[in-house]
């Protein structure tokens, strides 16, 4: 019997983990596209993020955003994602970079976390129109009212952005709700 070569065994390992960095979101029912560099930086200005302020990242990926900005702001940073090979590799990145005490990952539905002490945000999700109106609701409901969102190129219906930059959208959670926002369902 042939024994499989070693450079045949790295070569396919390598071609697995490009196809899943690019095609294994769609296993758990989202793509994936990481947020650029000069986004990065151009969140951090728009969130005014400082020390002692918290970030979460709703749909973190392979957490280049929250380590980005717990590096460069020094704030306590919170992703939330539910793909667990990218949960694997943001926490094997927070080790190596030494970054456990600024960045917690926690593998799970952004819908199934509560975001009652989240202050800033930032999500680049979906352009599906339901899943950013649960969204909506979900902040609304549970943040308080000038704790601030960060949308990356798709926009909430029927919340004015107070900022628009390039692809960017920074939202207010309102003193109330907006009128078309039917309690008796939240
Ligand atoms: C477009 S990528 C953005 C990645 C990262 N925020 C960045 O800017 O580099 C969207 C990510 O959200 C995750 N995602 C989509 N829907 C989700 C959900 N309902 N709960 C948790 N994660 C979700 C996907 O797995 C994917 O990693």
């Amino acid at each position: 019997m042939h024994s499989i070569p070693l450079i045949s065994i790295l070569i396919w390992a390598f071609a697995a983990a490009i196809a899943y960095y690019f095609l294994g979101g769609f296993l758990w029912g989202a793509g994936y596209a990481p947020t650029n560099r000069t986004e990065i930086e151009k969140v951090a200005r728009f969130l005014d993020l400082k020390e002692g302020k918290t970030f979460y990242d709703l749909g973190s990926g392979y957490g280049r955003m929250v380590i980005a900005i717990a590096q460069n702001c020094n704030v306590n940073c919170i992703g939330v994602e539910m793909d667990p090979v990218k949960c694997w590799w943001t926490t094997f990145m927070i080790k190596r970079k030494k970054l456990e005490d600024k960045v917690k990952i926690i593998q799970s539905n952004i819908f199934g976390v509560n975001l009652s002490e989240a202050e800033n945000v930032f999500v680049f999700l979906s352009n599906s129109t339901q899943i950013m109106k649960n969204l909506r609701e979900k902040m609304f409901r549970e943040m308080k009212p000038g704790a601030h969102v960060v949308s990356y190129v798709h926009r909430f219906e029927d919340w004015t952005p107070e900022k628009v930059e390039g692809s960017l959208y920074l939202y207010s959670i309102p003193e109330h709700p907006l009128p078309d926002l039917n309690r008796a369902t939240l």
